[in-house]
């Protein structure tokens, strides 16, 4: 324990609350864990006018996906913040909030292994929401009305709702997010224009299986069959991309229609062409343009989504 408790004294960071975690009887180190802002925010004081502050907000359940986020951001940044809540504002179904995975302690041996200095933000609900526990309502410009807004409805105001929340006690310099969730992204960003807040968001390449499947932590909950199939999704992207120089955009969308009605394992729910900056779907490609092909697919009950950059 000695030891572990000079260690502790010989990281970057003076904490105020930090919480001992043993992982097997050789190994154990300490873990810069905060359960509320004040502590947090004391912390991230001390180091402010020492070096960039970089934030990468989830909701645990880590996989490879949010690990490559932590780790640009820990090249690109001198001090590194990771919040893990489970927002429950940003949830239209409270059986996918109740079901939402959870383990504190498999995703901080996740993000010891990228680094020990990581200051982890591990707030409650009632941290995060006091009693009330509602998303505001934004506007988003119409950001939010397209593809996974309308089959989500009102979930894009609680992810405003949250990161706004985190973004305030955090005051990162650079934040980063996933183009997995592409529209998130852009909704993100039209969230800082809007706040007018001093944060450069950035967006990170899509993690894959060796597949082609899109990480996901939804990607648990597929059996053997619907993972190795699910190469079909990124495939038919694939071939969008190498389409849509040659095909006309209806075209395109009956190819991809028809390569899922022909998967008995999987139902499409929507794809869409859309220009990056609008998220409008397309009637026609301007080459001046920078454009995305989405869709959302279904194998049984789990849903999954994907999108790739067209041009
Ligand atoms: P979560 O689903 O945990 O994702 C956290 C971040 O990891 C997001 O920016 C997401 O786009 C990114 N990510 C997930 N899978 C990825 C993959 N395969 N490749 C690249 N990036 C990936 O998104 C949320 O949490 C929440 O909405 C949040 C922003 C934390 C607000 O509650």
């Amino acid at each position: 324990m000695y030891s572990v408790l000079k260690r502790c004294k010989n990281t970057k960071f003076y904490v105020d609350s930090i919480r001992y975690i043993r992982f097997a009887p050789h190994e154990s180190y300490f873990m810069k864990i905060f359960r509320d802002k004040a502590s947090l925010q004391t912390a991230i004081a001390k180091q402010r006018n020492a070096g960039k502050i970089g934030f990468v907000p989830t909701m645990g359940a880590l996989h490879e996906g949010h690990l490559a986020l932590v780790k640009q951001a820990l090249l690109e940044n001198e001090y590194l913040v990771v919040s893990i809540f489970v927002n429950p504002t940003q949830f239209n179904n409270s059986e996918d909030l109740k079901n939402y995975p959870r383990d504190l302690d498999t995703d901080l041996a996740a993000l010891k292994k990228c680094s020990e200095d990581i200051f982890v933000f591990a707030p409650s609900v009632k941290e995060m929401y006091s009693e009330n526990v509602s998303a505001e309502k934004y506007d988003f410009d119409g950001l939010d009305q397209q593809m996974e807004g309308t089959f989500r409805i009102g979930h894009f105001d609680g992810v405003g709702t949250i990161v706004s929340r985190l973004f305030d006690i955090v005051k990162p310099d650079r934040a980063y997010f996933g183009e997995k969730d592409f529209q998130q992204l852009q909704i993100i960003r039209k969230l800082v224009s809007i706040k007018n807040l001093d944060i450069e968001i950035v967006g990170c390449e899509i993690v894959r299986a060796a597949s082609g499947l899109a990480l996901s932590s939804r990607n648990q909950l597929l059996n053997e069959q619907q993972k190795n199939e699910a190469t079909l999704i990124y495939k038919t992207l694939q071939e969008v991309k190498k389409k849509i120089k040659e095909e006309a955009i209806e075209e395109i969308y009956k190819f991809v229609s028809d390569s899922f009605k022909k998967h008995p394992l999987f139902r499409l729910d929507y794809f869409q062409i859309a220009d990056e900056a609008t998220l409008k779907p397309i009637k026609e490609f301007d080459k001046n343009k920078s454009y995305r092909a989405f869709l959302a697919v279904y194998a049984d009950e789990v849903r999954l989504i994907d999108n790739i950059a067209l041009n």
